[in-house]
């Protein structure tokens, strides 16, 4: 109860009604009831998530069916859930719900129900023509996520299919694109140019200063750590009151910085060293995704009379996420994006300069509610050489093996003329094609499989699947299904910042590699989790081992959801059965080779490893494997990759040649441009030259655009 009043003051304190949107209700009601498709721009903090789908609610759009907001980060959707139950009056996961992988707050009565785009692309497979939902509202599109991209193709083709009849929906599907940028009129145009709502906002001047801490040089995270601790408790101490907000890349980096502001801001006398005497402490508060959602709510809460709040966050604060009160931003400059990275051939977290429009974004938070100022840490050189002019979207940069999978799976069999909004490179396309003919899911005429029909219901990177379902058809799911988990969940080794309580740590996590008992970072992880659960009391044993409690918790509750979609399918499905003659510790990593042989290496010189998927990159085992020592090993399989100075594989487990002989000859079996040009013949020839009209009509028309301005 006690909980419920304090939000519901937070709520009243920052009144919806006074959001630049609420002006607009009518309005945009009217728009929504008479557009098949609408596009609503606005700044960040107008209103739109929150306030949008409840004038839908109010409007009678819930009566036939639900509303659903996609969100491309499941902590937007879970915290405007939050707070946009709390508006409406009712507890999460009644009339307000939300859904985000492996986390589903919804039911029955949900008529609001904000998740996830990747959950709804999910949906879509199950139901697609959306049946439930009479509006969807793909939020956050500025943000140019790989399921929201998709998600724009899928119901661009959709929802101008003839509706009624077989369609099994009462009344058209509505569809509302929200973005923050002024980039509408790609939206608008990609949805036959249909009108776009645009919130007028009301900004403050936001005075921006490079203070040049950091140069072309320097990618260091300790480097940019440190500076910006030392620019955000400056600016503590010499500027009036006002909140902070700061800019880093993750969650290691956010802690680490949180740590050591926590720290020197213990050190402030307030009596001498600040400016201004109304400011009387700091309260500092992390932001990442993987955060606890009740330590997320936090943050929108405003400080205690007197308490500057310092929020250090990763990009979420930027584009989905508006904090109250912030007048000050130190922007670190950099990002961690999941990148494609040819040298390795695969997709990697990367922390990488941000580009000059998500910079002007990060500075514009400081300018809500009154005039700001923006501290950027790096140098003017540094933004002119090192900062792109715009962000490229994550279609054009990472891998597509899963969304190509959920095309096949939906009838998109030419997955390159799929109605993009920007196109990715054909070559990232063919990639895509040919890792799901390595993986069984699609044939070489590029049919999906019924191995592949099984694999995208689970919501898991291919190779991991594969190798789920091997052990499924083998019986030995309970070897795979608490892999899959604990590599769903975030690392679950603790590793303490103080070397004393580091070497404990590390004494504990070598003594449960050897307890595993096998040189073999899957059955390490297999094995913690085992006794985990197996303990009296699992929070305990985990604290007595160093591992994260609350990761090992959702691994739990992972695993029970993997486990019912095997369950599910192999009631429902024609489901392979496989018998093998072998031991425990050979089933288990035979298992893994049929997932992983792609990411197959070969021992090299010294410690060097070189993968054998045609890159023939060199790669060294990480320092946190069981195997990092280990002399003996020839020929391994690995689960990812951490790019540094090195290249680095984690999570490896040796193998025989044996095992993987038969299977390697299809990583250069076929050529990838088979596969595509089987797609390609699924189109009838009358199919293309429309798409082709279209395509030079639109040409034509940007052309004519360019030359009118
Ligand atoms: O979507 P848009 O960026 O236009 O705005 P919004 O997310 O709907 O935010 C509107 C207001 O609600 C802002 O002032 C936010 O700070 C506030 N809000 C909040 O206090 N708590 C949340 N969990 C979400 C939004
Ligand atoms: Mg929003």
């Amino acid at each position: 109860m006690d909980k419920r009043n304090k939000s519901l003051n937070t709520v009243d304190s920052w009144a919806s009604e006074n959001l630049p949107i609420s002006q607009h209700k009518e309005k945009l009601v009217h728009a929504v009831r008479v557009n098949p498709f609408l596009v609503v721009t606005g700044e960040t903090g107008s209103g739109k998530t929150t306030q949008l789908p409840q004038y839908l609610y109010h409007a009678g759009f819930g009566k036939d069916g639900k509303i659903g907001v996609t969100q491309p980060r499941r902590v937007a959707a879970i915290t405007v859930a939050q707070r946009v139950s709390q508006e409406i009056g009712c507890s999460l996961g009644r009339e307000v719900g939300y859904q985000v992988r492996f986390d589903d707050c919804s039911s029955e009565d949900t008529v609001i129900k904000y998740m996830t785009d990747g959950c709804l692309l999910r949906e879509i497979l199950a139901d697609p023509r959306l049946t439930r939902y009479s509006v969807v509202v793909l939020d956050e599109a500025h943000e140019r996520s790989l399921n929201t991209d998709i998600l724009l193709g899928l119901l661009k083709r959709k929802v101008l299919q003839p509706q009624g009849g077989s369609s099994g929906r009462s009344t058209p599907l509505k569809v509302v694109v929200m973005s923050a940028t002024l980039d509408t009129d790609k939206l608008s145009a990609f949805f036959g140019h249909c009108p776009v709502f645009t919130i007028p906002g009301r900004t403050f001047p936001v005075s921006e200063r490079f203070c040049g801490l950091i140069g072309p040089k320097d990618t260091d995270s300790t480097v940019y750590v440190k500076e910006v601790v030392k620019v955000a408790l400056d600016l503590h101490t010499s500027e009036m009151a006002g909140d902070i907000l700061v800019f880093l890349t993750g969650q290691s980096e956010i802690e680490k910085a949180c740590d050591m502001l926590y720290e020197k801001a213990e050190a402030v006398d307030y009596r001498y060293d600040v400016r201004d005497s109304s400011v009387e402490g700091l309260l500092i508060l992390p932001l990442y995704g993987s955060m606890p959602t009740d330590q997320q709510r936090q943050i929108f809460e405003p400080p205690p009379k007197g308490v500057r709040k310092c929020v250090v966050a990763t990009n979420i604060a930027a584009m989905s996420l508006t904090i109250n009160g912030i007048r000050y931003i130190v922007d670190s400059g950099f990002v961690k994006q999941l990148n494609h990275n040819s040298r390795v051939g695969m997709d990697i977290l990367e922390v990488v300069p941000i580009s000059k429009s998500e910079a002007q974004q990060r500075a514009g938070r400081a300018g809500r509610t009154s005039a700001g100022k923006c501290f950027r840490i790096y140098s003017k050189e540094f933004w002119e050489k090192c900062m792109p002019e715009y962000m490229v979207p994550e279609i054009q940069r990472t891998s597509l093996t899963a969304v190509i999978l959920t095309l096949k799976c939906l009838s998109v069999h030419d997955v390159i003329r799929f109605p993009y909004l920007d196109r990715p490179e054909e070559r990232f396309i063919l990639a895509a094609l040919k890792q799901l003919y390595q993986c069984d899911a699609i044939d070489r005429r590029g049919h999906v499989t019924r191995l592949g029909r099984l694999m995208v219901e689970f919501p898991l990177a291919p190779g991991l699947t594969r190798a789920l379902l091997k052990a499924a058809s083998l019986g030995c799911e309970d070897l795979l299904l608490p892999v899959a988990a604990m590599l769903s969940v975030e690392n679950i080794f603790i590793r303490p910042g103080q070397q004393e309580k580091q070497q404990d740590a590390e004494t504990e996590h070598r003594q449960l590699i050897e307890e595993s008992g096998s040189c073999n970072d899957f059955a390490v992880l297999l094995g913690v989790f085992e006794k985990c659960r197996a303990s009296d009391s699992p929070s305990a044993w985990c604290r007595d081992h160093w591992i994260h409690w609350r990761a090992l918790k959702s691994a739990f509750n992972v695993e029970t959801q993997l486990r019912e979609i095997l369950l599910r399918l192999k009631q429902q499905r024609d489901f392979p059965v496989e018998t093998f003659d072998g031991s425990r510790s050979e089933l288990f990593r035979r298992c893994l080779c049929t997932g992983y042989f792609a990411n197959v290496a070969r021992r090299s010189v010294g410690r060097t490893f070189c993968t054998m998927d045609g890159h023939g990159s060199v790669v060294h085992i990480h320092p946190s494997s069981a195997l990092f020592e280990q002399d003996q090993l020839d020929w391994i399989i690995f689960h990812d990759v951490l790019v540094t100075s090195r290249v680095y594989i984690r999570t490896v487990c040796p193998v025989r040649y044996e095992w993987v002989k038969d299977l390697l000859p299809k990583l250069h079996e076929v050529d990838a441009y088979e596969l595509s040009n089987v797609a390609r013949e699924e189109v009838t020839d009358e199919e293309v030259a429309k798409w082709e009209a279209k395509e030079t009509a639109k040409r034509q028309a940007e052309v004519s655009a360019e030359d009118s301005l």
